[in-house]
């Protein structure tokens, strides 16, 4: 086979592929690669894959069905990402046109791989169950200049019943808070304005290396100080890992964004159990009311799964009424799909696909009324927005977040853009505010 020009690379499913993606993208670079858009044209196909739910692998699997039927001038096509781990060389059985399967602890290996397969021109499959190399983050190609994606720990050691991460990804690994620092600061020093901090479940940081000496709330403090960086994020969380030191460190860091991804998954103490979530309804309500006590203004996301084996009516009854209790101001709604090879497929998947759906439906509505609800009360509110990119320039089209998320539109010079501004918001549509720039301040600016 002849050496590879250009590559079209999809990312299906998280962050956590996003930033394998942008790791990646940066390692083919170097190799002198292109990226390209043109997915017919490219020379190497690659997609990042996702396996957290059937949907995610059902998309993947029928679009490698589609590019079997090409005949002349075949790329070569690999497979990385969660699928690559749960399905291995199976996968060549199943699409027997693809040329190899790389997992997610096996990234480093890509340009190796890739060798192999010009070389040999036979099919390669690389798949650790554990991460255990040391990725060069600091060669990731990040198409954003203001934003940026830092890895901070790999794989998941919690074990919930329904999911397949540690099964894909292998048990919590964190990096060493040297090389997460260097990245930072070396983003700091490109211009970025914000981290989000990125693992399965950031919160476990450092409890696999208790000699190191930093937990997740040290990392944060360390992460605060480097100069340049004005917000710092996290995803994702397990409730059991959210501390009060964590709940401190938002309190008081001045970068850190009061938002917490605290995921419930359910509301009923039984389901929870057989979830293995490992904390009580009560148990996690008390730790809400304690960070929103500690943090006035704080914002909660959440992820729920319906229709989890055996779930009765009245249990699901009691996961609406937390969503109705709690009004987080992000929720990802799931139906539960059994994934092969974790616990819960032990258990028949009993519950209809329409009583599902019917239960996904009812939260989906209930969760749209609060949002409407919270868009309502920012309505005059001026909020403090990162700007991140032109929508559109001859508009003078700007867009940007706040501190919790939020989307926001307003118009503003291009100059604007990587930096903090105070909108005033006037109206919404759908999920994003729209509002008007409020002047800083002579003060302000000379401070
Ligand atoms: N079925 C449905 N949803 C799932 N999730 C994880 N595994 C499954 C599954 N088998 C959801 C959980 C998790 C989110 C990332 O995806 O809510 O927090
Ligand atoms: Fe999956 Fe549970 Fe780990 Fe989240 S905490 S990745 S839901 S096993």
């Amino acid at each position: 086979m002849k050496e590879a020009k250009t590559f079209f690379m999809r990312t299906y499913g998280c962050q956590m592929n996003e930033n394998d993606t942008e790791v990646m993208v940066g390692m083919l670079e170097k190799r002198g690669l292109k990226r390209t858009d043109d997915e017919s044209g490219a020379d190497l196909l690659l997609f990042n894959t996702c396996s957290i739910r059937d949907l995610a692998e059902r998309k993947v699997m029928g679009k490698l069905g589609k590019l079997g039927k090409l005949r002349q001038n075949r790329p070569i096509i690999g497979i990385t990402g969660c699928m690559a781990n749960a399905k291995k060389e199976t996968l060549f059985k199943k699409v027997p046109h693809i040329d190899f399967v790389l997992g997610t602890n096996n990234i480093h290996e890509l340009n190796s791989v890739l060798d192999e397969v010009l070389l040999t021109g036979k099919q390669q499959a690389r798949v650790d169950m554990r991460f255990e190399h040391e990725l060069d983050y600091l060669q990731a190609s990040r198409p954003d200049k203001v934003k940026a994606y830092v890895s901070i720990i790999r794989g998941c050691s919690k074990y919930c019943t329904y999911c397949v991460v540690p099964y894909t990804r292998g048990p919590e690994v964190s990096r060493t808070p040297e090389s997460i620092l260097e990245e930072c600061q070396a983003l700091a020093d490109q211009g970025y304005k914000e981290i989000t901090l990125l693992g399965q479940n950031v919160n476990s940081y450092g409890k696999d290396k208790p000699e190191w000496n930093t937990l997740f709330h040290d990392l944060l403090y360390k992460v605060d100080s480097i100069k340049g960086i004005e917000r710092v994020r996290f995803m994702t969380s397990h409730p059991v890992d959210i501390t009060l030191n964590l709940m401190q460190a938002i309190r008081d860091l001045k970068s850190l964004c009061e938002f917490v991804h605290f995921p419930i998954q359910a509301g009923s103490d039984r389901i929870l159990h057989k979830m293995h979530r490992l904390y009580t309804k009560q148990q996690y309500l008390e730790k809400v009311q304690m960070l929103r006590e500690l943090v006035p203004g704080v914002q909660l996301g959440t992820d729920i799964i319906v229709g989890f084996p055996t779930e009765t009516d009245a249990e699901f009854q009691e996961t609406y009424d937390v969503l109705e209790q709690l009004e987080y101001s992000v929720a990802f709604l799931f139906a539960y799909s059994p994934r092969k090879g974790t616990p819960a497929m032990r258990w028949m998947d009993d519950i209809p696909e329409a009583v599902k759906d019917e239960r996904l439906q009812r939260l989906i509505a209930l969760q749209n009324e609060i949002y409407k609800k919270q868009r309502q009360d920012m309505l005059g509110q001026v909020v403090e927005v990162l700007v991140e990119g032109v929508v559109d320039s001859e508009t003078n089209s700007l867009k940007g977040r706040t501190r919790c998320w939020k989307n926001v539109v307003f118009q503003g010079p291009e100059t604007l853009v990587g930096t903090l501004q105070n909108v005033r918001i006037h109206s919404f549509n759908h999920q994003t505010m729209a509002g008007d720039l409020v002047p800083k301040s002579t003060l302000q600016i000379l401070s």
